[in-house]
């Protein structure tokens, strides 16, 4: 019996665990034809869409089928050598011992109270190896590895020199998507980072705040590696408007106040709103700042999501700013307004600015032109236009 258990166990527990992925799997493509119904409907993609549905289902059945085979088939093993066992009890008692009525239904009747533990223990047997696949993911992401963070030091009074030196990183270990870059910003500087994209740009920021490591070199604030920084510590001092806006299924107010909703005033949130020019519109919403934006901010124009965004970074008012395409869906006008908030911001700030419109990347300190992972030229607007290379040459695309 143990045996027959033991080896339906195994059959039982490999099904279970692919009935789990696959069932993942299903809500997720769910999760997404739902929220992206109309790219769906736009692109007529419903037969591939319902076809790749069809076929996960049909594999989840499939795989539950084996896992109730392997308990049926146990169940049916188990009640044949029940079957067995109380037969040749009847047949051996009645052959070879000499026993009294009385003593061979005393025997007889013990056997019988045996049949109901042993059916339990089968019955018991798939729950639990269901039960112990889901526990594998649960465990499974309780120990992945927590983010590194053994550094001590908290910055105080940050001035906001960034120093890059010779710093490489790679996504995985065969390509690098960034290579041995050297980067000199001066605390309250404003530095650009150009290039086409998939240049790097957005890695290098994402380096900066320490979402990755490097592979070699280092990356200091203020003089010190920011490893040696505790990773709160690090990060408050981080403003950042991101190329993807992500806004919280929550009110105008929260997403604004991010993070700090608990002490951040009325009046500051209001304020950064307003320089954001975020101000007008949320106060033609219905419930004003307290007034609820959706999932991702569904509820809002692609430019509202945006300005909501800067406001966010302009509240948290920290002593480095880092925009990553952050007035990309703004039209012209209002980009020059918000453009006239972002030069006020940069005043006191070390300011990192990621853009593909060089109208605003033209009155930073300095401008950094990145292809594919190196630096290859740096310096102002005037002196890069007077080197004549890469940079001029995507100027006079962009204005001709
Ligand atoms: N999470 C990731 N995992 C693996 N590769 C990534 C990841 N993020 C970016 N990459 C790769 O790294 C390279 C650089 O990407 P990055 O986002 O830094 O470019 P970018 O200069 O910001 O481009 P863009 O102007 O389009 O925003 C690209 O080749 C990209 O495919
Ligand atoms: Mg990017």
């Amino acid at each position: 019996m143990f045996l027959a258990v033991k080896l339906s166990s195994t059959r039982m527990r490999n099904s279970s665990r692919k009935v789990r992925q696959y069932m993942g799997s299903m809500t997720h493509l769910l999760n997404e034809n739902i929220s992206g119904s109309s790219l769906v409907k736009i692109y007529n993609a419903q037969n591939q869409e319902s076809d790749k549905f069809f076929a996960l289902i049909q594999t989840i059945r499939q795989q539950r089928f084996k896992v109730d085979m392997a308990s049926a088939f146990n169940m049916i093993f188990v009640n044949i050598l029940i079957g067995l066992s109380l037969a040749s009890v009847v047949y051996f008692s009645a052959t070879y011992l000499t026993m009294t009525a009385g003593e061979f239904l005393s025997y007889f009747t013990a056997m019988g109270m045996l049949v109901k533990p042993a059916k339990s223990l089968i019955n018991i047997n798939k729950p639990l190896q269901t039960a112990m696949t889901a526990g594998e993911s649960v465990f499974g992401l309780i120990d992945e590895p927590q983010e590194q963070n053994s550094g001590k030091k908290q910055l105080k009074d940050v001035k906001g020199a960034i120093k890059f030196n010779r710093v490489s990183f790679g996504y995985t270990d065969q390509n690098n998507v960034i290579n041995n870059i050297d980067l000199d910003i001066k605390a309250g500087q404003t530095i650009a980072l150009v290039g086409s994209t998939g240049s790097g740009k957005t890695t290098i920021i994402q380096l900066l705040a320490k979402f990755y490591s490097p592979k070699s070199g280092s990356i200091t604030i203020d003089g010190t590696d920011i490893c040696e920084f505790e990773l709160d510590s690090l990060r408050t001092q981080i403003a950042f408007v991101d190329q993807n806006v992500r806004l919280f299924n929550d009110s105008v107010k929260g997403n604004i106040a991010l993070g700090q909703i608990q002490n951040m005033s009325d009046e500051k949130i209001e304020n950064a709103a307003k320089i954001a020019n975020a101000y007008d519109f949320v106060e033609a919403l219905s419930e004003k700042f307290d007034s609820q934006i959706g999932e991702d901010g569904t509820k809002l124009s692609g430019g509202q999501r945006q300005r909501l965004a800067i406001a966010r970074a302009i509240a948290k008012d920290s002593p480095i700013l880092i925009l990553d395409e952050a007035t990309s869906a703004l039209d012209s006008a209002t980009e020059k307004k918000v453009q006239a908030a972002i030069d006020e911001m940069q005043k006191n700030r070390t300011t990192i600015i990621i853009a593909h419109r060089l109208s605003t990347v033209q009155k930073a300190d300095k401008i950094i032109v990145l292809r594919q992972g190196e630096v290859i030229e740096q310096g102002s607007h005037q002196e890069l236009l007077s080197a004549n290379g890469e940079y001029a040459s995507l100027y006079k695309h962009q204005f001709n």
